[in-house]
C-alpha cells in the first residue's frame, strides 16, 4: 500500500490520532528538555508532580472558548478577573491598599503587556505629535519593539557597568515634555537586577508622566522572596507614582505559555489601552488587548495552576528556587576566571569571564554538550559578554551536579581556546553596514557558519563571535536574515 500521508501538515488522507501524536513526539525529541532542571532559559518548570496534567486538562476545557466576547463566554471573563485580582493583590493593589482601584487585562505574554502599556501611555496624550518613552538600556527589548510598532521615540538611559542600574538623575534628565512613559524593571531579564523603582517613579510623577514597572519576570517571585525575608526593595503599587505593572503568569507563576497580566493603578489609566470600533457593518468590536479572537486555553490553564499551587505552594517554590540560586552562584564563584556580573538578588545568575583564555561562547557550547543549556549574552555598550541562567524550582535537585559540570566545561573551553574567526571575516563584520549586505554575502556567511535550512549547529560559538563583532544594527540584520533562512515552507 502506498503511504499517502507523507510528512507534510496536509496529507492527502488524514492519519490516525495515534500516529500524529507519535510524529509530534518524534519531532519534540530534537528540542531542548523542557523538564528536568537543565534548561536555564525559555521554560519555567516548578517540578511539581501532576501540575502539567492539571494545566493540560484545564486548557482542554477552554481551548475553544473565545475571548473575543466576554458576554458570550462568562467563564473566561470570570477566570480573567480572578487572575487580575490575584496579580493585583500580590503586587500591592486592591481593597485596603494605597491602590484600591487597580484594574487590569490578561494578555498573551510579556511583550503584549509592554506594547499595551506603551499604547495606553501614548494614546492618553493625543496632543503630542512625537511621543517618547524613557527606558534604561537594561529594559526588555520588547519596549523597543513597542516603540517601533507604535511609532514612539525611545530614549535609552545607560546603566552603570558595576551596579547595572540606571542613575536616577539620568532617568530624570531624559524626561522631556513629549515623554509619555518612564520604565523601570523589577528585575531586568539580562542581569536580574532591580532598578531603583521608588526614585524612578518619583521622577516620573514629578514630571506628570506615567511609570511602568516591568515585573514580567520577577512579579511572581519578588513578593514571595520578600515574605521569606529577602531584602526586596519596594517596586509595586505601594510605590507612589507607579502607574502600571506587568507580570507574566507563564514565567514564575508556572502556567503554560500564553498568559501575562497588565495592571493599571486605576480605570482611567487603562482606558486608552482599549480599542473599540463600530464603524463597519460587522459585529461591534471592543478589544482590551491586541488579539481579537483569543483562546480560553491559556487562561484556564493559568487559573488552574494558581488555584492548585496557592500561596503556600508559591512560597515553597520560591524558597527552593532561592536556595538553588545560592548554590549556582557558589558554583560560579568556585571557577577561576568566572565572575558574577551581578550579585543575585532574585532568580537570575549572570556571569562573565575575566580571563581572555576562557571564551564564554565556547563555555556555553561545552555546557550544552554536557546537557546544560544556558543563554549567551553578547557584549553591549561597555558591558562584557555574559551567560544568563533563569533559575526555576526544578533546578534545585540538579544544583550539586552543576558545579562539577561548570568546572569541567570551563576546563574544556580553556583547552579549546577562544573562537578564532578569519580576520577578513571579522573585519567585514566590523565594517559592513546593513544596507551593504547582499543575498550572496548572507548566503556565504550562513554557509560558513553552518547555518542553513536545517537545524542549528550544535556549536554556536562562531555565530555568537561573529554577531558580537558586528555593530548593533548589523547584528539585527544578520539575525533577521539567519532566521529567515530557517523559516521556509516545508512542502
Ligand atoms: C523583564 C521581561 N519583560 C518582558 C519580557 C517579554 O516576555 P515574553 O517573552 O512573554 O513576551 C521578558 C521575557 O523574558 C522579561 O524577562
Amino acid at each position: 500500500m502506498t503511504d499517502t500521508a507523507g510528512t507534510g501538515a496536509l496529507p492527502v488522507e488524514g492519519v490516525s490520532a495515534a500516529r500524529v501524536l507519535d510524529e509530534i513526539r518524534a519531532l519534540r525529541a530534537a528540542d531542548r528538555p523542557t523538564h528536568g532542571g537543565r534548561l536555564f532559559a525559555y521554560v519555567y518548570d516548578p517540578g511539581v508532580a501532576g501540575l502539567d496534567e492539571l494545566a493540560q486538562a484545564a486548557y482542554a476545557e477552554s481551548a475553544h472558548v473565545n475571548g473575543l466576547d466576554p458576554t458570550a463566554f462568562p467563564s473566561l471573563l470570570a477566570m480573567e478577573n480572578a487572575l487580575v485580582g490575584a496579580a493585583a493583590r500580590l503586587l500591592g493593589g486592591g481593597p485596603g491598599t494605597s491602590a484600591p482601584d487597580v484594574v487590569g487585562s490578561v494578555t498573551s505574554g510579556g511583550t503584549e503587556s509592554l506594547i499595551l502599556a506603551v499604547k495606553a501611555a501614548r494614546d492618553a496624550r493625543p496632543d503630542l505629535a512625537e511621543p517618547r518613552i524613557v527606558v534604561p538600556v537594561s529594559g526588555h527589548a520588547a519596549f523597543a519593539k513597542a516603540a517601533h510598532y507604535l511609532r514612539v521615540a525611545l530614549d535609552p538611559v545607560p546603566v552603570d557597568p558595576v551596579t547595572l542600574r540606571p542613575a536616577v538623575a539620568d532617568v530624570a534628565a531624559a524626561i522631556r515634555p513629549e515623554t509619555v512613559l518612564v520604565v523601570a524593571s523589577a528585575p531586568s531579564y539580562a542581569h536580574g537586577v532591580i532598578d531603583p523603582v521608588a526614585e524612578i517613579a518619583a521622577a516620573a510623577a514629578a514630571a506628570g508622566v506615567r511609570c511602568h514597572v516591568d515585573a514580567c519576570f520577577g512579579g511572581w517571585t519578588l513578593p514571595w522572596l520578600r515574605r521569606l525575608g529577602a531584602p526586596v526593595p519596594p517596586f509595586d503599587f505601594a510605590v507612589p507614582g507607579v502607574t502600571s505593572i506587568s507580570v507574566d503568569l507563564h514565567k514564575y507563576a508556572y502556567a503554560p505559555k500564553g498568559v501575562s497580566v497588565l495592571l493599571h493603578r486605576d480605570p482611567g489609566l487603562r482606558a486608552p489601552q482599549f480599542f473599540a470600533y463600530a464603524d463597519w457593518p460587522g459585529y461591534t468590536m471592543v478589544n482590551p488587548v491586541i488579539a481579537s479572537t483569543r483562546s480560553g486555553g491559556p487562561i484556564a490553564a493559568a487559573y488552574a495552576t494558581l488555584r492548585h499551587l496557592g500561596e503556600d505552594g508559591y512560597l515553597r517554590l520560591a524558597a527552593v528556587t532561592r536556595d538553588a540560586v545560592a548554590g549556582l552562584a557558589d558554583a560560579v564563584r568556585a571557577v577561576d576566571g568566572l565572575r558574577l556580573l551581578a550579585e543575585p538578588g532574585s532568580t537570575v545568575i549572570c556571569f562573565t569571564a575575566d580571563d581572555p583564555g576562557l571564551d564564554l561562547f565556547v563555555l556555553v557550547d561545552e555546557l550544552t554538550a554536557r546537557g546544560w543549556h544556558t543563554q549567551p549574552q553578547l557584549a553591549y555598550a561597555g558591558l562584557p559578554a555574559s551567560v544568563h541562567l533563569t533559575v526555576t524550582a526544578a533546578v534545585a535537585p540538579r544544583v550539586a551536579e552543576f558545579g562539577p559540570a561548570l568546572a569541567e566545561a570551563a576546563a574544556a573551553a580553556r583547552a579549546a581556546g577562544p573562537v578564532v574567526l578569519p580576520p577578513e571575516l571579522l573585519a567585514l563584520a566590523g565594517s559592513l553596514t546593513p544596507e551593504a549586505l547582499t543575498p550572496d554575502l548572507i548566503a556565504g556567511l550562513a554557509a560558513g557558519l553552518g547555518l542553513g535550512a536545517g537545524p542549528a549547529p550544535d556549536r554556536m560559538a562562531a555565530v555568537n563571535t561573529l554577531l558580537q563583532a558586528a555593530p548593533v544594527r548589523l547584528r539585527e540584520r544578520l539575525l533577521v536574515e539567519f532566521v529567515g533562512l530557517l523559516q521556509r515552507p516545508a512542502w
